[in-house]
């Protein structure tokens, strides 16, 4: 274990929030970084004036590419595709409002931009686009509140604290918190659909917000609801290789109506960004918790990654029983949400450097020609090359504001690590 126990950790984000860069970065920081600002600055003055926020750009895709992908008949899915656009909205941007569950990761961009950075007009952007999100801390037609208040605010709490950023994030976690159902003891993470009560594993992202406010307001409920939470998912998503389900459904007195993917190649897949999420939650769960059976839990998950993504250069495919051809997508967010997680992994175990190493490995790729974007291309997004939800034909290979928030986290985290041995 890395000599930061992991509640040093915790503190972390307190520590380095000088936004002064310290030391002489590598080259490849240096120009991602670089890359980072600019991107966000331009795209930042170019939605000054609406009211949503940048999402990814429009993509095209044709059934027949669907099909290979998924290896299905085409009748069984074509009614449910969301609809092409028209051919004059494909690579242009598509923005999205306040209420959509990306929302909040354009301002967590520039927020970690500045702390990376310094830059003084990327904090008054970031202040700019959080505020943006106001009415949110009254929304609760969905789980997605954690990510987006938490990405936003909870990082302005970080770097420009003031009083009213704490009610806003207590208004939300009570938001969240009304969604739990105590026979179930989990969150609802959503409202449409025909399942009785769906969690998707997505929903351990939201958890941090809960235990964020918990030690704000000294109020033990919020983390009882995040604890009990990840309790249930650990019992009902997994299988017995520890890959994680998409959808859990449950009955009213808590027992598994049905396990099925939304996002994902079919129902028994493992969704890239899926098992990303499973890890970065459960890491969180201990970090927060010190409780080992969720740190175990995040080592068999990240472990069972290491294994199952075959990617050459480890940006994953977008599904890893997706079948490997030339064209099969990679999904850098799901790359970049593996590289944050493990990156605090690697502080809670003694073979830290393993998982470290494996971090390391995306960012750099990430951070390379095939997937950092040159300035003033991409839509004014940092990466390229994400999938969305190839099953709904939407988002596929193309920038997504949340792959360029956990690319920066991780930048972020792997900085911290650095110099720190093991
Ligand atoms: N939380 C939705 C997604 O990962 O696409």
């Amino acid at each position: 274990m890395r000599t930061t126990t992991f509640l040093s950790f915790v503190l972390a984000g307190v520590v380095f929030t000088s936004c002064q860069p310290s030391t002489k970065r590598e080259a490849w920081i240096e120009k991602a970084l670089d890359v980072a600002s600019y991107q966000l600055n331009l795209t930042a003055e170019e939605m000054k004036d609406s009211v949503k926020m940048p999402r990814s750009l429009w993509t095209g895709y044709t059934v027949d590419f669907l099909e290979e992908q998924l290896e299905r008949e085409s009748a069984t899915f074509a009614d449910s595709l969301w609809p092409n656009p028209a051919k004059e909205k494909l690579g242009t941007l598509r923005s999205c409002d306040i209420y959509d569950w990306t929302s909040g990761f354009f301002p967590g961009s520039l927020w970690y931009a500045y702390e990376l950075t310094g830059n003084e007009r990327l904090k008054e952007e970031a202040i700019r686009y959080t505020n943006r999100l106001y009415p949110v801390r009254k929304y609760r037609d969905n789980h997605d509140i954690g990510f987006m208040m938490n990405c936003s605010y909870g990082n302005a709490l970080r770097l420009a604290p003031n009083d009213s950023i704490i009610s806003v994030l207590s208004e939300t976690a009570d938001n969240l918190c009304s969604r739990f159902n105590v026979q179930i003891g989990c969150i609802r993470s959503w409202d449409f659909g025909t399942w009785n009560y769906p969690v998707i594993i997505d929903n351990m992202m939201n958890l941090d917000l809960l235990f964020h406010v918990s030690k704000l307001t000294d109020d033990m409920r919020y983390r009882q609801v995040a604890i009990q939470h990840a309790r249930t998912t650990m019992k009902h998503h997994f299988r017995p290789d520890y890959t994680s389900y998409h959808v859990v459904s449950y009955n009213a007195d808590g027992t598994v109506e049905k396990r099925q993917t939304h996002q994902g190649k079919n129902d028994e897949s493992a969704w890239a960004r899926g098992q990303g999420w499973a890890v970065y939650g459960y890491t969180a769960c201990f970090r927060e918790t010190g409780d080992t059976l969720f740190l175990q839990e995040a080592v068999h998950v990240a472990d069972m990654i290491r294994k199952r993504n075959t990617a050459p250069d480890l940006i994953c495919y977008w599904d890893f029983d997706a079948p490997v051809k030339a064209d099969t997508p990679r999904d850098a967010s799901a790359a970049a949400v593996i590289a944050s997680a493990f990156l605090e992994l690697s502080t809670f175990v003694p073979n830290g450097e393993v998982y470290f190493n494996y971090a390391e490995t995306i960012l750099k790729n990430l951070s390379g020609p095939a997937y950092l974007a040159q300035k003033g291309t991409n839509g004014g997004f940092i990466l390229m090359h994400s999938v969305g939800s190839l099953p709904h034909g939407s988002e596929i290979d193309t920038p997504l504001n949340y792959a360029d928030y956990y690319y920066l986290e991780a930048l972020k985290r792997y900085l911290d690590l650095k110099n720190k041995p093991f």
